[in-house]
């Protein structure tokens, strides 16, 4: 009943949002027999009508599998319309008691839009670990900010559909059961960066297919002489692509931050020591439970950085310490060791099977993270391990993955329906973590 009427409301939805994109030209359907590019795929030649059309969401994606859900994409690679428009789509149905388990898309905020049934979503901000959890029924629509992790589930007793719409062409979709339990890191590595216990890693890991295999390249890159490579070199050789219209726009903080960053403080009163940080020639602040240090030279704590499209922060990581598995929704990392020894990697979408890479890095080694990827560093070596990271972003943001699911008020029950996680583990690590149920 619902459903009929709902369908010009979507097309009219999908038409609506993202319009901030710059266009140099009219439309650039992708050309998939081109290789990708960062900005897209080629322009295909000789457009049609039929290339901004697609019919392939207007079939239920089959709920016949582990989370009685599926997500069917028009991602550029089944639309190539949208390439360059900052845009695409997918249906999601959720079939009862399904659910989409925690998530992330790394390139994309997403819109939500319930055409049938009801649905319960929720999303977790980076910031302060905050649970935005709502109920929706047909015709709710909620948004999702990018790279921030989210879940859906059927809340209902009758099959749920919605639409969904996405401010990128690749929206890109990590899954985090998937990204941790259905290849082959190996599960000491999963429990050193989750915090789970083993035999919750190897249950996940027996229901998702994956295996304990141990790398085939541990061993440390050669070591150079770097004491010459500063940090300071590493920050200077980045990010070069923000197109700037003035000299710099050191942040007003004093002023409320805007989608695209904070007010300019008046050049006038700008001097050199606005241009100069000092916050990470020392260990920040512990994190217990880590022992790791974490001080970041993001927009907030290093105003000079608004707009430039590039921040820092340095990492303490004790002996045994550990930078649990976390995300940066808003840049890409690059991470210079300075001291010790560390395991580092990142774990790839869905779409690349969650392939794993890590390696061992050491003083005078860089490693380079994807935005909004799942990654992780720990110590391996037998004193405090110090690095350096670059972000493509002025607010790269930090979501650590721990932290959103068990030192908030996330309610236990949709925790482990989220993830899959037995309760009684999620009551530990909510102990652990100063969550409550
Ligand atoms: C749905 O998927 C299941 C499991 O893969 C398969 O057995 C079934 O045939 C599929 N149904 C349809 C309609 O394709
Ligand atoms: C942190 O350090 C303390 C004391 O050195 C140690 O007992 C604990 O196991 C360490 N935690 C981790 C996660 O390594
Ligand atoms: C740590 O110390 C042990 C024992 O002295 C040694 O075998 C190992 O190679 C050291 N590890 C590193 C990374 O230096």
């Amino acid at each position: 009943m619902a459903k009929a009427v709902m369908l010009p409301v979507l097309l009219s939805f999908l038409l609506l949002p993202f319009s901030s994109m710059a266009l140099t030209q009219d439309f650039c359907v992708a050309d998939l027999s081109c290789a990708d590019t960062p900005a897209g795929y080629p322009c295909k030649a000789g457009a049609g009508a039929g290339d901004f059309a697609y019919h392939g969401l207007a079939t239920a994606g089959n709920t016949s599998n582990l989370i009685k859900a599926a997500v069917t994409p028009a991602f550029v690679g089944q639309f190539p319309g949208v390439n360059g428009l900052g845009i695409s789509a997918a249906r999601l149905d959720i079939a009862v008691g399904g659910v989409v388990p925690l998530h992330t898309h790394p390139a994309a905020s997403e819109l939500l839009f319930v055409t049938q049934g009801s649905i319960a979503a929720g999303f977790i901000s980076s910031s302060s670990n905050t649970v935005y959890t709502k109920t929706l029924y047909a015709g709710d629509i909620m948004v999702f900010p990018q790279g921030l992790l989210h879940y859906q589930y059927n809340a209902g007793s009758s099959v749920a559909v919605a639409l969904v719409a996405f401010s990128g062409p690749n929206p890109g979709l990590q899954i985090t059961d998937y990204a941790l339990f259905a290849n082959n890191l190996p599960s000491a590595v999963v429990e050193k960066v989750t915090f789970l216990d083993d035999a919750q890693v190897k249950k996940l890991k027996s229901v998702l297919g994956g295996s304990d295999s141990m790398y085939t390249s541990t061993k440390a890159m050669a070591t150079k002489s770097t004491a010459a490579l500063l940090p300071v070199l590493l920050l200077l050789t980045i990010s070069t692509a923000t197109a700037l219209t003035q000299d710099f726009c050191v942040a007003n903080r004093a002023l409320p931050d805007t989608p695209s960053g904070y007010s300019c403080k008046p050049p006038s009163i700008v001097t050199a020591n606005d241009f100069a940080y000092s916050g990470l020639n020392k260990p920040g602040a512990l994190i217990k439970p880590f022992n790791t240090s974490l001080a970041s030279a993001f927009v907030d704590q290093f105003p000079a950085v608004n707009g430039l499209g590039i921040s820092a922060s340095r990492v303490d990581i004790l002996k045994d310490g550990v930078v649990p598995l976390h995300t940066h929704p808003l840049g890409s990392e690059l991470l210079f060791v300075a001291e010790g020894t560390l395991l580092t990697g990142f774990i790839s979408s869905f779409a690349n099977n969650n392939k794993v890479y890590a390696r061992r890095v050491s003083k005078g080694d860089v490693f380079v993270f994807p935005q909004g990827l799942l990654h992780f560093q720990y110590n391996v070596g037998n004193t405090t391990a110090v690095a350096f990271a670059a972000y493509s972003s002025a607010n790269p943001g930090l979501q650590v993955t721990d932290l959103a699911f068990f030192a908030n008020n996330f309610p236990t029950p949709d925790v482990v329906r989220g993830t899959f996680i037995d309760e009684k583990e999620v009551m530990r690590l909510k102990d652990l973590f100063g969550g409550s149920a």
